[in-house]
């Protein structure tokens, strides 16, 4: 099977990586693909820091392991990490009255767009919802009122097959109402 469906399943939390560096070019192609993403009102409320330097990002790892979590980090060559930008005022208005919160909506789909061009392109990925967020905050610069609402760890896989999926039942998870 080819095309998007293939895709999808070929794409896993990766954790354990290669110590080979990661292309720039490929980064690059992964937030050409977030780019793409939709988001409420196009609001496009994200930043990405993308970190490729060995020396910082063995920090990033560092902040994303705690209390035995994420050891695997440390042999991550590279991270992106999506701090929340202010939303435009109409998607944060309808926001309110729908009573969602669409800009952590909308980075989530984002990051979908991120691990599935990375495995497009070969490479390894896992979003990473663990991470001391004070702490990459004075790593990265970044100011203290954002909040940094995930990490991916981005790399070439060192494992030779995929895993199987463990996923619940379609019949439990999709109603078709006919
Ligand atoms: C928001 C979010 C946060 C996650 N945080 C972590 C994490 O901190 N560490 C980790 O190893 N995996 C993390 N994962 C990966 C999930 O455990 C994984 O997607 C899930 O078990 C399904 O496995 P698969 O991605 O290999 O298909 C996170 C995934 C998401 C979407």
């Amino acid at each position: 099977m080819n095309g998007f469906f293939e895709l999808a399943s070929r794409r896993e939390s990766c954790r354990n990586f290669h110590n080979r560096p990661v292309e720039k070019e490929k980064l690059t192609a992964c937030m050409e693909a977030a780019r793409l993403a939709p988001s409420a009102c196009n609001s496009q409320p994200w930043t990405a820091h993308i970190i490729r330097n060995p020396k910082l990002a063995a920090e990033v790892a560092a902040t994303t392991q705690a209390m035995g979590m994420n050891r695997f980090t440390s042999q991550c060559p590279a991270f992106i990490v999506i701090t929340e930008d202010k939303a435009l005022l109409t998607a944060t208005v309808a926001g309110k009255f729908k009573s969602q919160d669409f800009a952590a909506i909308d980075i989530g789909i984002m990051a979908a767009h991120i691990v599935l061009m990375a495995t497009e392109l070969g490479l390894g990925s896992c979003i990473l919802g663990w991470f001391d967020e004070s702490r990459i905050k004075d790593l990265l610069k970044i100011e203290r009122t954002r909040r940094v609402r995930l990490v991916i760890a981005v790399g070439y896989s060192a494992d030779d097959r995929l895993r199987p999926k463990v996923r619940k039942p379609l019949e439990k998870t999709s109603m078709f109402i006919d």
